[in-house]
């Protein structure tokens, strides 16, 4: 069991073993799930005790200072440190959310830090995406016009179509709410999920778009839409504060009223 040289005020438990450095007076223990497919072993966890004092208030800012202090091997997506670029999103303590908008003090005891689940892990806190962006990619998030764009001008909105918007564009596609959905834990491979099925009716909200009938089209399936049923967890988690499930909901609506 390998033992590390610690900075002060930091404590590692690696591969099993505590380690811990002297003088740390607020400390706080990170229990990591660890994963590196080149070494053919099986995933394990890791425990890293931080000084609080020493450490900025966020998950993520632990995170990179266990990276950047302790074990440079730690592996974890992070870019705007804001909330705003979706990479951080992982499972705290059970629930999913973002490293970098999640504060230290807000996650009681030892915090427990795993990979958003069920999805392939490439390493340690990195899910990988490919499934999702594929998906993301099939519902064709663009605006899709058939008539002529009026000449030199933008397509207008009033205001009150542009605030069918809101609740929509906000999404950063970090996948919460996805990889805490139940259905799309069962089904993912044909069930779009929440993350993906807020976006669709993003542009089915959109008053510009002209291509509703066919996007409904494409979300008429047993299992591309319909496997949402209504458990909410996409709610709970989602860090923006957005409701898929409404979003769906609406879908739903507008599948409904256009058989009428
Ligand atoms: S409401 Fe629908 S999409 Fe949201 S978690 Fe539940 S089943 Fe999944
Ligand atoms: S709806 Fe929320 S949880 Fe889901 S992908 Fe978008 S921002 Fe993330
Ligand atoms: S680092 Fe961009 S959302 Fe967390």
């Amino acid at each position: 069991m390998a033992t590390f040289t610690l900075p002060k005020n930091s404590t590692i438990t690696r591969n099993g073993a505590d380690h811990r450095a002297d003088g740390a007076s607020r400390s706080k223990t990170f229990k990591i799930y660890r994963y590196d497919p080149d070494t053919g072993k099986n995933p394990r966890y890791d425990k890293f005790e931080i000084d609080l004092d020493e450490c900025g208030p966020m998950v993520l800012d632990a995170l990179i200072k266990i990276k950047g202090e302790v074990d440079p091997t730690l592996t974890f997506r992070r870019s705007c440190r804001e909330g705003i670029c979706g990479s951080c999103s992982m499972n705290l303590n059970g629930k999913n959310g973002l490293a970098c908008t999640t504060a230290i003090e807000d996650l009681p005891g030892e915090v427990r830090i795993t990979p958003l689940p069920h999805m392939e892990v490439i390493k340690d806190l990195v899910p990988d995406f490919t499934h999702f962006y594929a998906q993301y990619a099939s519902i064709r998030p663009w605006l899709q016009t058939v008539s002529t764009t009026p000449s030199g001008k933008e397509r207008l909105q009033s205001p009150e179509q542009r605030e069918k918007l809101d609740g929509l564009y906000e999404c950063i596609l970090c996948a919460c709410c996805s990889t805490a959905c139940p259905s799309y834990w069962w089904n993912g491979d044909k069930f779009l999920g929440p993350a993906i099925l807020l976006q669709a009716y993003r542009w089915l909200a959109d008053s510009r778009d002209e291509m509703t009938g066919e996007r409904l089209d494409d979300l008429e399936d047993p299992f591309r839409l319909y496997r949402c049923h209504t458990i909410m967890n996409c709610a709970n988690v989602c860090p923006k504060g957005l409701n898929p499930a409404k979003a769906i909901a609406e879908t739903k609506k507008m599948m409904v009223e256009r058989e009428i």
